[in-house]
């Protein structure tokens, strides 16, 4: 029997992570298997649809919204990153029979920001839109790679306060960045999955290298198209970051790290 995986999310039928990871196979001459697997929004039916899938013999499994948090509160072994980010996406199991549970997602956003589109995050300015799970989970790695600061604006101020000063970053609510300077602006809240675009001031995008968009479409997504109206010198959305973290955790899973940018333009060509 080939090597089973799958994602585990509600929705799941959206997910590209199965034509990712046959890219990733293709890539490495094996034949895989991986599937999507929708559970009832009840961790309950999560864990149960976890454990049975490892029972039968699953060699790794992804977690989508809205199972991270549950993941990471029960799996047996976390690592660094899924701590700090208090969210799972990828489940890799143990030779004692557990999980162990880590977090490819921020991972995938820095690679996606540093080597695919060529960003220095050293000594920049970044603004982070969201105090979600999102957001929560690239802090970390974005800290690591030495901005000069990292402001988190959020609609609801308070989850923006709470989430700053777990990671001892700045935060500020939407009306206060008025007038204030970014070199890069990542929306990582999830308003673009209806077309909204949070309700920064425009000024905010005026010299800015970058706006990212952590959401990824077939189209410029709606904060994409503002940015660009209001100066962002570059746009872009979170297809790298996607497939990024589906490398990540495809190199954790079989010690093999595939082409990432290869597999960007394939999905972008609409061709897997
Ligand atoms: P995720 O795991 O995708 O981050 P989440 O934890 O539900 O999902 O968080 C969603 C984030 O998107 C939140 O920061 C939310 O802001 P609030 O805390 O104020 O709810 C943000 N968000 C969603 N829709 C938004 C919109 N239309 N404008 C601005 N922020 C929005």
């Amino acid at each position: 029997m080939p090597p089973r995986y799958t994602v585990f999310g509600h929705p799941v039928a959206h997910s590209r992570s199965p034509d990712i990871h046959r890219c990733f196979a293709e890539q490495e001459g094996v034949g895989l298997v991986y599937t999507r697997t929708l559970v009832d929004k009840d961790k309950t039916a999560f864990v149960t649809a976890v454990k049975r899938f490892f029972d039968e013999g699953g060699s790794g499994a992804n977690v989508t919204l809205p199972f991270k948090h549950d993941a990471f509160e029960w799996v047996q072994e976390c690592s660094e990153r899924a701590l700090s980010a208090r969210s799972v996406n990828t489940l890799i199991p143990l030779a004692n029979g557990g999980l162990r549970g880590d977090n490819t997602d921020g991972a995938g956003l820095v690679w996606d920001l540093s080597e695919n589109l060529n960003i220095c995050l050293n000594n920049k300015k970044i603004l982070l839109l969201g105090a979600g799970g999102a957001a929560c989970g690239v802090v970390s790695p974005l800290l690591e790679r030495l901005p000069e600061s990292i402001t988190v604006a959020n609609r609801t101020a308070a989850k923006a306060r709470e989430l700053a000063q777990r990671f001892g970053v700045e935060y500020a609510d939407f009306g206060q960045l008025a007038q204030r300077r970014f070199d890069i602006v990542i929306n990582a809240t999830s308003g673009s999955v209806s077309g909204e675009v949070p309700a920064v001031p425009a000024d905010i995008f005026s010299g800015s290298l970058l706006a990212y968009d952590m959401y990824y479409a077939d189209t410029e997504t709606a904060f994409m198209r503002f940015a660009r109206e209001n100066g962002a010198r570059q746009c872009a959305d979170g297809l790298g970051m996607l497939v990024g973290q589906a490398a990540e955790s495809y190199r954790l899973w079989r010690g093999f790290s595939p082409d990432v940018r290869s597999v960007i333009e394939e999905i972008r060509r609409g061709r897997k």
